[in-house]
């Protein structure tokens, strides 16, 4: 897939101007190299300009620690949604030393996940066990609490 990914880079400096080389250009599209067995845990970082955008994770097995970082506001928490084939995933709040298990996303889309509110930085362990699927993907949401 990652030969893949280049290709399609490579078609669309040379070739293409269309939607998919948008979409590769996208920072809030976070799309890493996972790790590279089902033991390890590599840690990845979301752009901290973007409030919302995906999580894209091909041939997923193991754990990524995804770290959101968000200027704005000191309070705020991260809302995840299913976008193609996310239910997959086993999701935890690892932001402080305790491991909180949360709801995995559903297919249906329009139901949001969320981690509690912390302030400067919250970090999702996504875990990828049991089969192995083609792709996970899922759609985040930066929510801010502001003080009133
Ligand atoms: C991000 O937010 C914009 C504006 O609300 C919306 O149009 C877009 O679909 C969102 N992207 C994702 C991946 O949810």
């Amino acid at each position: 897939m990652h030969h893949l990914l280049q290709l399609s880079a490579l078609l669309c400096a040379v070739l293409l101007q269309g939607a998919i080389c948008d979409t590769l250009d996208d920072p809030c599209q976070i799309m890493p190299q996972g790790p590279p067995d089902a033991h390890t845990t590599i840690d990845v970082q979301a752009d901290p300009t973007c409030h919302n955008g995906t999580f894209w994770w091909n041939y997923p097995r193991g754990f990524i620690r995804l770290h959101f970082q968000h200027k704005t506001s000191p309070y705020f928490l991260v809302c995840l949604k299913d976008y193609l084939g996310g239910s997959i995933f086993k999701l935890y709040d690892v932001t402080s030393d305790m491991k909180h298990a949360m709801p995995s996303v559903t297919p249906d889309s329009s139901k949001e996940v969320c981690t509690n509110a912390h302030h400067f930085g919250i970090v999702i362990l996504f875990e990828a066990s049991g089969s192995m699927k083609y792709m996970g993907e899922v759609a985040y949401r930066i929510q801010p609490i502001y003080p009133v």
